[in-house]
């Protein structure tokens, strides 16, 4: 059986194009098993994993328990909220006191980047990043580029735009390593506030114009505007951030060819993107999100193959 490189999942900037490919092949086989009619396997009935999540969060949640179900491996669900973290356990003891119940792999969104990373160094468990703050979404960026595959056919010399808030953005941070990885040209676009100064040395193009950029591409990955992760003004207001950013139906079908529309959600209709181009036949929107669940049944399938059992 072919494995990972990695035991564990904290970034798409340590996985090879090798282990990515793997990835998405495994998925392409776990997504044949979600349409059938009894939509389980019996893989993981011996792994039990925790879902560990300090931040809101939809469809990484649910996806991941229904990747986990799909598996049957055992699960339980922790929220940082009501737990002990409030009298001032630390992070790893409170991980640590959750895997001395015997459980095998911990799926952990947090607001701090690197936290996943440095989980993975101080717990003995396979850890998987499902978010931590601005750094690095990989189960996102991974979900995205089978979704453009099974759309387009071939990731290689595709080109990507990714429009918004990219400074506050894991989303784009795993996207641009993983389609970089798997040969696809990639591009920013947003307000020069939302685009970090580093961005030169990722080997991205950049644009402030959004038609230009739409022009160029063959995909448009539409980013939310954060502002639960902002901590100034970066433009006036939202209205005109729309203005210039957003994405209309007159805007889409203006263009010069017909483009691919993207979102990770969740969607705020009539900022980034129109409710008509969300619902367009262009937007492969909940494609995305019933790709979220091969693509996790994948990844923690092939983690769990890196268990001594
Ligand atoms: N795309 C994404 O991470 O969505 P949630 O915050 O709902 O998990």
């Amino acid at each position: 059986m072919k494995q990972l490189s990695v035991d564990h999942l904290t970034g798409i900037v340590d996985l090879s194009t090798q282990d990515i490919e793997l990835i998405l092949e495994t998925a392409q086989r776990f997504k044949e098993v979600i349409n059938r009619p009894i939509k389980k396997v019996p893989s993981l009935r011996d792994i039990t994993i925790a879902n560990v999540f300090f931040e809101n969060s939809t469809r990484t949640k649910l996806s991941f328990e229904l990747a986990q179900k799909r598996l049957s491996a055992d699960i339980v669900n922790f929220s940082a909220s009501n737990s002990s973290l409030k009298k001032g356990e630390t992070l790893v003891d409170t991980i640590n006191n959750i895997l001395a119940m015997k459980v095998d792999m911990v799926v952990l969104r947090h607001p701090n980047p690197g936290a996943a990373k440095f989980l993975s160094e101080k717990v003995n468990a396979k850890v998987i990043n499902a978010g931590d703050g601005t750094h690095e979404h990989p189960t996102q960026a991974l979900l995205d580029a089978f979704s453009i595959q099974e759309k387009l056919g071939s990731i290689k010399g595709k080109k990507v735009v990714i429009v918004g808030d990219i400074l506050h953005s894991r989303v784009a941070l795993s996207n641009i390593y993983c389609l970089q990885k798997l040969g696809a040209e990639v591009m920013v676009c947003g307000p020069s506030t939302l685009i970090p100064k580093y961005i030169d040395q990722l080997g991205v193009k950049v644009s402030h114009n959004l038609r230009t950029a739409l022009e160029w591409c063959d995909v448009a990955n539409m980013l939310r505007i954060q502002l639960e992760r902002q901590d100034g003004a970066y433009f006036p207001t939202l209205r005109e951030y729309a203005m210039q950013f957003g994405l209309d139906k007159n805007m889409l079908d203006s263009l010069s060819k017909e483009i691919v529309i993207m979102h990770p959600g969740p969607i705020n209709r009539g900022v980034e993107i129109s409710s008509d181009v969300a619902d367009s036949k262009q937007s492969i929107i909940l494609d995305q999100v019933e790709n979220g669940v091969a693509i996790r049944m994948a990844v923690i399938y092939l983690l769990a193959g890196r268990i001594e059992r």
